[in-house]
């Protein structure tokens, strides 16, 4: 039962709980949380959320036919992954022209459009830049390629071999080689991804002029900030001196190397820095694709003066592929320590749906809402990716002649590839999802048929119920929004406990990440709660209408149950 039910409950003495420092806590500034950190947002893949054309591709109109669903669901942002023209190698992420709309998405008419009817419902646009590399269909890129004296050579990383082979032994991140021979200069240019992703060269101020050129182009049509692709692979050591050997092989069956010399450079904070006080003008936001190992490196992140990226996704936090308790709690406690704004992700257009991740093929739903929980009421601003809403799984290719992604077409049948995560947005329960009368670019899951936005809007248990509540209470209850996080019962294996507190209340969250019943005790004396009141704001489970059990709160298997604290 999800609506609002008054419970009282007495708590009994815990020596386990630890309060983690709250001055560890960057907290919102003295006018109150910036846009970005009050702001739920929602990552749109543009090929697969809706097709107003019915060429079996989605599409900007079939993004603004939408915005009543987003806003009614709370979205306050929308990340529209690459819409720009791009040969679509690499769906998007092989941009041709920076300042354009690709023609099978719409016109830029449509997204003035978008973004006009995006902001009569107080939903932002975020554009996503793909700094690190151009397509090879790119001008820039062509006029490059066609002569050593080409204005535009030193746009991007062109060397010479070394006796008939490439010049070091960089590796690209999509099984095939970095380097690239081109017969008709007769040097070989650099791709971190794949060939027809030539990487730029930021050393030359030129490439940084046009590109921060690009950001300004966006800022004045209305876009209210970037989500910036790949940025660990923005510089490379100009002496391309080796990667050392790591142990291992990749996902490609490549021998390992420390990617020490082309990622993570230091020069990387210059331009993030040139990027932010364009951004500060126009009240925009700079969200990153970190893919950080450690603590530390999510920390570089951010600036040492709070200068760079407002918000650097913590990618870690979706590595924790298990539910577990202990994990959780270690890796939120760290990210809480770097003193930045966490950004928590679970799920993207790059990883395995978090409803397949965390699953165990029995309780999927219950799970489903019990990551929903965890998410939307950390310290930070969410980012959920589409369909996350509905429980949407992976569709995986399973022959090799269906694949569409590059990485799955190389690294076959080892690495499939990201098509399984990228499939269509269910809306419904009629042919194709709802999405396309036409057949879509990919297959829809069977699951189609439960798990869509028509069938999960009329039960008040749905995934999407959920999600729309926690949305809800996530605007309603300013501490989860400013609230300081506290870890309580940190020796609990099972459940996840934390507080969320700022000057006037304190939330609850309780969440059973365990396949078996778990009773919490907690002590709740020592954040300024001798006898707490509980008023249950959201339960996934049955609750008892009664009062609680007086000394501790029950949580059914992958329950999750967050109240309100008062005196
Ligand atoms: C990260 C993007 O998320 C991914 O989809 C893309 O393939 C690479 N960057 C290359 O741009």
């Amino acid at each position: 039962m999800l609506e609002k039910i008054a419970i009282t409950a007495m708590m009994i003495l815990c020596s386990s709980l630890v309060a983690l420092p709250s001055n560890a806590q960057q907290q919102t500034d003295a006018h109150g949380p910036q846009w970005w950190q009050n702001a739920v947002f929602y990552e749109i893949y543009p090929r697969s959320f809706a097709d107003s054309n019915n060429d079996g591709i989605g599409d900007l109109n079939g993004i603004t036919s939408k915005l009543d669903y987003l806003h009614e669901l709370g979205v306050d942002a929308i990340w529209i992954t690459p819409c720009f023209p791009s040969p679509q190698v690499d769906f998007g992420y092989d941009v041709s022209d920076y300042e354009a709309i690709d023609p099978m998405y719409g016109t830029m008419q449509d997204f003035d459009r978008l973004v006009g009817e995006a902001k009569k419902r107080n939903i932002r646009v975020i554009l996503d830049f793909v700094v690190n590399h151009t397509s090879d269909q790119h001008k820039w890129f062509l006029d490059s390629r066609s002569s050593k004296n080409s204005k535009y050579r030193d746009w991007y990383i062109w060397r010479d071999g070394k006796g008939g082979q490439p010049p070091n032994n960089w590796q690209s991140e999509f099984g095939v080689p970095a380097w690239t021979f081109d017969k008709k200069t007769g040097q070989y240019y650099y791709n971190y991804f794949y060939p027809q992703q030539p990487d730029l060269n930021w050393r030359n101020p030129a490439v940084k002029d046009a590109m921060l050129d690009v950001t300004r182009f966006w800022y004045k049509r209305g876009v209210a900030g970037f989500r910036l692709d790949a940025v660990d692979t923005l510089f490379e050591d100009p002496n391309l001196t080796d990667n050392p050997p790591a142990p291992g092989k990749d996902k490609f069956g490549r021998p390992n190397f420390a990617r020490i010399h082309n990622t993570k450079l230091p020069e990387v904070h210059d331009v993030l820095q040139d990027l932010r006080k364009i951004a500060d003008q126009y009240d925009a936001v700079l969200i990153g694709e970190t893919w950080t190992k450690d603590i530390a490196e999510l920390k570089n992140y951010y600036g040492e003066h709070g200068n760079e990226l407002q918000m650097p996704m913590d990618l870690m936090f979706g590595t924790v592929n298990k539910l577990s308790a202990p994990e959780f709690r270690r890796q939120i406690a760290a990210v809480d320590s770097a003193g930045g704004w966490p950004v928590f992700v679970i799920s993207n257009h790059d990883m395995v749906r978090s409803y397949n991740r965390y699953g165990d093929g029995v309780h999927n739903d219950e799970i489903a809402k019990l990551m929903a929980s965890l998410y939307i009421t950390l310290r930070g601003s969410p980012i959920m990716y589409y369909g996350e809403e509905l429980g949407m799984q992976n569709n995986d290719p399973r022959r090799k002649e269906d694949v569409k992604d590059p990485q799955g077409i190389t690294g076959w049948p080892g690495e499939i590839g990201r098509d399984g995560e990228r499939t269509p947005m269910q809306w419904s329960d009629a042919k194709n999802a709802g999405f396309s009368n036409a057949k879509p670019w990919l297959p829809v899951p069977p699951s189609y048929k439960t798990h869509n936005v028509a069938v999960e809007s009329k039960d008040p248990n749905s995934i999407l119920s959920v999600y729309r509540q926690l949305l809800a209470m996530r605007k309603n209850e300013p501490a989860l929004v400013n609230g300081t996080y506290t870890a309580l019962n940190e020796d609990d294996p099972n459940v996840l406990t934390y507080l969320r507190k700022d000057k006037n209340e304190a939330i609850l969250v309780m969440l059973n990440m365990s396949n078996s019943p778990q009773k919490i005790k907690l002590n709740l004396a020592p954040q300024g709660f001798a006898s707490p009141k509980l008023t249950v704001l959201l339960s996934t489970f049955q609750q008892p209408t009664s009062a609680a059990p007086a000394d501790a709160v029950d949580l059914p298997p992958f329950g999750a149950l967050i109240t309100k604290i008062t005196k």
